[in-house]
């Protein structure tokens, strides 16, 4: 008996020294697991780490010279499309977790890699102002890209339009997914006299399938700066993603968000360099974004988010 309680006493004082370490800081418990906290979140240090087959993925493909932020932006949006169930990636191949061809949206997708890979299984509809790219490609393909890059020409629909033109002839209920890697922001001006905003996202909502995920990996403004029409607050742009109707997945602590950047206050004046090519390195991660966001004008310091939405 006495042994007993031996044992009760001892793993009594182990669940009281772990609570005393971890009690001190919050925003570590509620940024380091995973548990905590699935997708809705800013870039976060050890992201590349929980990346790593996505990341593989992009090398493979040859598409990770990029920009570290682009790189991240991609390896993000596969993350989440692997999570919500909608493909997994295994040994640099890409696999349905449907029987069915489905419809997905690639908002403002310009050339970027993201519906060269969905195309491999499922029917593709990007649009764009413009495909001519925002870095050096031959016949639609980044002049880097290897030949490990394997698309299905037949599913992508290539759609030169404004966005809200295009949308609006778009029957109920159409996509399965959208996918929007940083195009949005430059498209909806919360609080705008249009009204634009309101109206791009209820014509999104209405032609997403119920059930159907949209998912926006994009730059939002340090609350360090200032705000300005195409960099917002993250909790500014999760109103304005969802000011059609759209539901943000649980669990999300976006409202940490601010404090938690805030925190980054010092780091970020420490480290002015602009992110580079440290993608290249050993062990890539977030530091050289998360330390060193470009100020883009006036006193706008960009940030990356990742916004999971359910209709
Ligand atoms: C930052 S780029 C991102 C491109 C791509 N998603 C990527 O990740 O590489 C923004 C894209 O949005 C497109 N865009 C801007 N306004 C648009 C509009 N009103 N309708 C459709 N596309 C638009 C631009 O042409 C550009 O290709």
């Amino acid at each position: 008996m006495k042994g007993y309680i031996k044992y009760v006493l001892v793993g009594f004082g182990l669940v009281l020294l772990t609570y005393l370490l971890f009690k001190g800081d919050q925003s570590i418990q509620i940024f380091n697991s995973e548990g905590n906290e699935i997708m809705n979140r800013i870039a976060r240090l050890d992201d590349f780490t929980l990346m790593e087959k996505q990341l593989n993925y992009i090398k493979n493909i040859g598409y990770h010279d990029l920009n570290l932020d682009a790189v991240y932006k991609y390896c993000r949006i596969l993350y989440c499309l692997e999570k919500t169930g909608y493909l997994t990636i295994n040994k640099n191949e890409i696999i349905s977790s449907s029987n069915n061809k489905r419809k997905v949206l690639d908002i403002g997708g310009g050339l970027s890699p993201i519906h060269f890979i969905i195309s491999n299984i499922d029917e593709i509809h990007n649009v764009d102002l413009s495909f001519s790219g925002w870095f050096p490609v031959k016949d639609n393909i980044y002049i880097n890209a290897t030949n490990k890059l394997k698309y299905n020409k037949d599913n992508i629909n290539y759609h030169i339009s404004d966005l809200l033109a295009y949308i609006k002839k778009i029957p109920d209920n159409y996509f399965d997914y959208m996918v929007d890697g940083c195009s949005l922001i430059h498209m909806i001006r919360p609080g705008d006299k249009e009204n634009n905003c309101q109206i791009i996202m209820e014509e999104l909502t209405r032609i997403l399938k119920p059930g159907g995920h949209f998912f926006a990996v994009c730059d939002i403004a340090n609350p360090i700066g200032k705000a300005c029409h195409d960099m917002i607050y993250p909790n500014d742009l999760v109103k304005a993603f969802g000011s059609g109707g759209l539901k943000i997945i649980k669990p999300t602590n976006y409202n940490d968000w601010d404090n938690y950047l805030k925190n980054q206050n010092n780091s970020v004046k420490k480290h002015p360099k602009h992110f580079g090519k440290e993608i290249d390195k050993d062990y890539p991660d977030l530091k050289s974004i998360m330390y060193a966001p470009g100020e883009v004008r006036n006193g706008v310091y960009v940030w990356i988010g990742t916004f999971v939405f359910i209709k």
